[in-house]
């Protein structure tokens, strides 16, 4: 079992080039999908069916009117109210979790039980303590977990990897994200009972988002919490500042009683920074090559210069505009099969899942 404290390798191997697309089962994988929701009608079920390595073999979904919807769309057979039915008639390859969050331990662990592996949406679990036990249960039963995180395979995170890699900027040393609305929030999402607020649903994203793109775990947290425009009693706004064991210093609002937007992105460097402007969809880097600026004496002494504040130096900026558009959208199904019907590393790694669950629980333990 994976221990609080323990270091998270990022070996950035997300980004390798593919070598081993043999080594993909050619078996299509019987996928169950618990939950029949937002994120899975939306997004998994027209995902499963569209790619020829899945076949939807089930669906499970307590509310009879849903059920019937998913009876008439698909097989009527393969639609059961609980998993208890669904496995004492079918063991699927693959179960797709998409319940509410406070029923993925339980449905996790009962999926390793019947010898199926799990593809979870965020988050895993509800605390650290369950995500521990799912983490065992996996090792324990040989099965193979991932977690849905999709701004990972975002074209915007795919900019934001290019920046921070390709070393206009300098060394980084500032990365501050903003995630704003105002949403009086009234579904499950609203209430601390049901693993709802917005530390546990955007946290999950951008955290996780954030841990990706800076490839280091985080060392010193802060954090506040407060319910402001919600209707239940579960936060809504969120504010972190954390420092990644690589130095760099990750300031995160998520904030859904705001008024007016903040500015989504500010990532900055020692040699310059990057903005982002969501209606062109475009990120602005103003930056100085180090070997261009004007030598500065030091002054000794404790009286400043002709009484000048300043060195007046001219920074000769350089700018560069990086569009979101010219990266590629990455299919999280096609990285769901590389690594349950094959022999690739997951895309989402169940260590880089445990340190964002480690994160939200200090960020709540923090914000008391
Ligand atoms: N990755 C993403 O972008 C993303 C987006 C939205 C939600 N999510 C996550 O997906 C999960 C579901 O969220 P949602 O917004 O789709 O919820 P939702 O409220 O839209 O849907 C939940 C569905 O699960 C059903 N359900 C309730 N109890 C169940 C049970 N015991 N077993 C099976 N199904 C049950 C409900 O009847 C409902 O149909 C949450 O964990 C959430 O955090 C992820």
């Amino acid at each position: 079992m994976l221990k609080k404290g323990n270091t998270i390798t990022y070996s950035g191997r997300n980004n390798r080039k593919d070598t081993m697309a043999s080594k993909i089962n050619s078996a299509v994988l019987k996928t169950a999908v618990l939950g029949l929701g937002r994120i899975a009608w939306h997004f998994h079920i027209p995902q499963i069916t569209s790619n020829p390595g899945f076949e939807l073999s089930a669906v499970v979904e307590p509310l009879p009117e849903r059920l019937r919807e998913a009876a008439e769309k698909f097989n009527p057979g393969a639609c059961f109210a609980t998993c208890e039915e669904m496995y004492a008639k079918q063991k699927p390859d693959l179960v797709v979790v998409a319940s509410p969050t406070r029923f993925h331990r339980e449905q996790v662990l009962q999926a390793f039980k019947n010898g199926c592996d799990v593809f979870c949406d965020k988050p895993l679990s509800l605390s650290l303590e369950e995500t521990d036990e799912i983490i065992e249960a996996m090792h324990k039963s040989g099965r193979k977990l991932m977690v849905y995180q999709p701004h990972r395979v975002t074209a915007e995170a795919s900019a934001i990897k290019a920046i921070l890699s390709g070393g206009l900027l300098g060394k980084i040393y500032l990365i501050r994200h903003s995630v704003t609305n105002f949403n009086r929030r009234s579904d499950w999402q609203a209430f601390r009972k049901n693993g709802g607020g917005m530390l546990n649903n955007y946290g999950a994203h951008f955290i996780d988002q954030l841990l990706y793109l800076n490839q280091s775990s985080f060392r010193k947290i802060s954090c506040e919490l407060r319910a402001v425009a919600t209707l239940g009693d579960a936060d809504d706004v969120v504010k972190a500042v954390i420092t990644a064991e690589n130095g760099v210093i990750v300031d995160l609002d998520i904030n859904m009683a705001a008024a007016h937007d903040m500015s989504p992105w500010y990532i900055a460097g020692s040699c310059g920074a990057a903005v982002f402007d969501s209606e062109r969809k475009e990120w602005n880097l103003r930056y100085f090559e180090p070997a261009e600026l004007e030598q500065i004496n030091l002054q000794e002494g404790l009286a400043a210069a002709n009484r000048a504040y300043g060195s007046g130096e001219k920074i000769p900026w350089k700018t560069k505009v990086i569009a979101n558009k010219d990266f590629p959208d990455i299919d999280f199904y096609e990285k769901c099969r590389e690594y349950f019907a094959g022999g690739h590393p997951p895309f989402v790694p169940v260590s880089e899942t445990r340190e964002v669950m480690r994160v939200i629980s200090e960020c709540r333990q923090d914000a008391g």
